[in-house]
This record gives structure tokens, sequence and C-alpha cells, in this order.
């Protein structure tokens, strides 16, 4: 029997999303032959929604492995607008299972982050036959070790703080340096301690100026006149984690202010005297050919959703535990958030480093 197969990127683009489709169709067509066709969405759940479908032609997932971004190309269709009519009048959801049905779809892999898995249950409980593959530089989807995207992130934003270590040391300045992740800390925290950051602030660990000031004067006493802060996007101080998050963001917004990071700058110019920079690398940690440890993993990923496929097991997200590949029931996944835990054996690697984490 024939198997239609829909594929789709959904959220921020990542490195290794490429790799994934590959691994995946790769097995498909090894696993079915020419008894599977694969039908790819356009633009994530947006083409889902508008009926953006196409069957993809096998050679299509070749020569593919090493490429950044999506083939699929890829939308943020926010999870809390799905249910909500719009101006445009859209059912949203019974228009995705409307092009699941046109399609003639036995199953959709749905690739993506936090969002994307989250949609990804709806569709499920609607009764689509679902398949989540957790995706995002973030590292933040619960129930897996790890995603695809997050390595090669760390390994971009590694490069950035070695680059930036030998101005900061040449120049005797204290950079900052802000790294992506709004909630979660992870990227800033693997990529801190591989790039030898000296101060490392996380989104989950509210920030005292004071201890990150006090950081960098140690490290003058020491006779170390450069200091390297690594700072998430998403990071607050203590005052501002006390407010309300309409409060903070009020605040913010009358500062001028899209995140904590040149304010973090100039605070620690004014209390140390030492001239400050700070480098925001932006979307450049998403952006480039996936390294290998992530084309590794998106090649287990991909095949092991075709294997998923095979044996009609639905409704759940691919996951890495404990260094084996396996699934997890994707309500369990839905609306939940892996963040960095005070028990991070990682934390405590760098406090044992003597890195102040503000
Ligand atoms: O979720 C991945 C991520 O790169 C976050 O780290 C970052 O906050 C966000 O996406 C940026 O999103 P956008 O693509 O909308 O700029």
């Amino acid at each position: 029997m024939k198997k239609r197969v829909g594929i789709l990127t959904s959220g921020g683009d990542c490195p290794g999303l490429n790799a994934t489709i590959r691994g995946a169709a790769k097995a498909l067509y090894q696993r079915f032959g020419s008894d599977v066709e694969i039908i790819g969405i356009q633009n994530g759940y947006s083409g889902l929604i508008h009926g953006d479908w196409r069957e993809m032609q096998q050679h299509e997932f070749s020569g593919i492995l090493t490429r950044g971004g999506t083939i699929l190309g890829t939308k943020r269709t926010p999870f809390k607008m799905m249910r909500v009519i719009e101006d445009d009048k859209i059912d949203k959801v019974a228009e995705m299972k409307k092009t699941y049905k046109n399609a003639k779809l036995d199953c959709l892999l749905c690739l993506g982050g936090n969002g994307t898995h989250k949609t990804a249950n709806l569709l499920s409980e609607e009764g689509l036959n679902i398949i989540g593959l957790p995706k995002t530089i973030d590292n933040d989807i619960y129930g897996t070790d790890v995603t695809f995207g997050f390595h090669t992130a760390v390994d971009i934003a590694t490069e950035v703080l070695d680059r930036i270590h030998t101005t900061a040391t040449s120049h005797r300045r204290c950079m900052v340096v802000e790294l992506m992740g709004n909630k979660a800390g992870w990227l800033t925290l693997y990529a801190g301690i591989a790039g030898g950051a000296d101060i490392i602030l996380l989104p989950e660990l509210p920030y005292n100026i004071d201890n990150v000031v006090e950081a960098v004067l140690r490290r003058a006493e020491e006779g170390k006149y450069f200091s390297i802060v690594a700072m998430a996007e998403g990071c607050f101080d203590i005052k501002e984690a006390a407010m309300k998050k309409k409060e903070r963001a009020a605040k913010r917004a009358e500062n001028g202010e899209r995140t904590a990071t040149n304010r973090v700058a100039m605070q620690i110019e004014k209390a140390t005297g030492f001239e400050t920079r700070v480098c925001v690398p932006g979307h450049m940690q998403r952006g480039g050919s996936p390294s290998p440890y992530d084309r590794v993993l998106a090649t287990q990923f991909g095949t092991h959703a075709a294997k998923l496929v095979e044996a009609d097991h639905y409704g759940v997200a691919v996951a890495m535990k404990n260094n084996i590949v396996t699934e997890n029931p994707l309500k369990d996944v839905a609306g939940k958030t892996k963040l960095v835990p005070e028990t991070c054996d990682m934390l405590t690697v760098a406090r044992r480093m003597g890195i102040s984490l503000g």
C-alpha cells in the first residue's frame, strides 16, 4: 500500500533542518521504495492552512545535507492564534485538516521547536497522524537531551567568543556578547564555557549587576585586564525579576531597550572604568551549514521518524535520551519548556571554574 508522508518545517529556522528532511526521506525510500510519496508543505503551518503543498521528487533530497535553512521554507504561525478566527475569517484548524485530507496524507512530520510541537499536538488531538522532530538552537524542547541546531549554534557562538577574546585582551576591554535564547540559556551556558567567558548570564538566573561588576574588578586585581561577559538575550536583573512581565516590558520600552545587554555594558563601564563594547552575533547563530554533530543527530532523528512511519506509530515527538534515539508522546512535550535547572551539571562546572553567574 502506498504511503503519503507530508513534511513541514515551522518556526525559526536552524542548521540541520535539511539534514533531517533528507534523513527521513532517504530512510523512507529505503523502506518503501516507489510505494512512498513525500509531500512538501511550504512555509510551515501556513502552507498547511493555505493548501500550499506539492509532491516532491526523490532527487530533491540529495545534496541538502550540508545546506543551512530549510528547502521547504518556514514561518512563525503562533499556536495561540490557531483557534482564533482573524479578519481573514479562516478557520485555521479546519483548513489544516482539509489540506491533510486533500493531499491524501497518511501522516505528517512536523520539524520545529516548542510552538511547532504545541500545534503538532493540537493536530494529533484532532485525529491526524503526526510525528514531531525537535529543532532549535535554544535546546529547550522538553523530553529530549538535545535538539538539532543547538550544537552548530554553540560552535558559532564559541567562535565569536574566541575572536572577541583576542581583541578584548589587546585593548584591555570588557566585552559583552549577547547570544540568542529568550527563555532558555543553554546556548549561552555551553558557548560560554567552551569560549572561556568570565561571566555567564542566563534568563533562568536573574543577575545582580553588583556581582557582575565585582567579577570584573576581581579579575583586574588578579592582573587580568579584560573580561568577557556572555549573556543570553532574555536576561534580566533581580529588580526586573521582581516585576510582572508587562511592567518589565513597559519599562524596557520606555528606555528604548530590547534586551539588557547595552545597559549591562554601560553599568560595567561606569562602575569599573574599563572601556566596554557590545557584540551581538544575532541570526548568524542560526545560519549556514550544520556541524558534523548536528548532521549525525539530524540523520538519526530523520531515520527514526521513518521507522515510526513504518510502524504507524504517531502522536509522538522524536527525542534523544541518554544517547538513545527514542520518542515521547506529543502531549507530554507540548506546552513545556526545558530550561536550565538549578541542578544542571554545567552550572556546577561554571561555578567550580570561578565563572561568575551574576
Ligand atoms: O527560537 C530560536 C530563536 O533563535 C531564539 O533564540 C530567538 O529568541 C528567536 O528565535 C529569534 O526569532 P526570530 O526569527 O523571530 O528573529
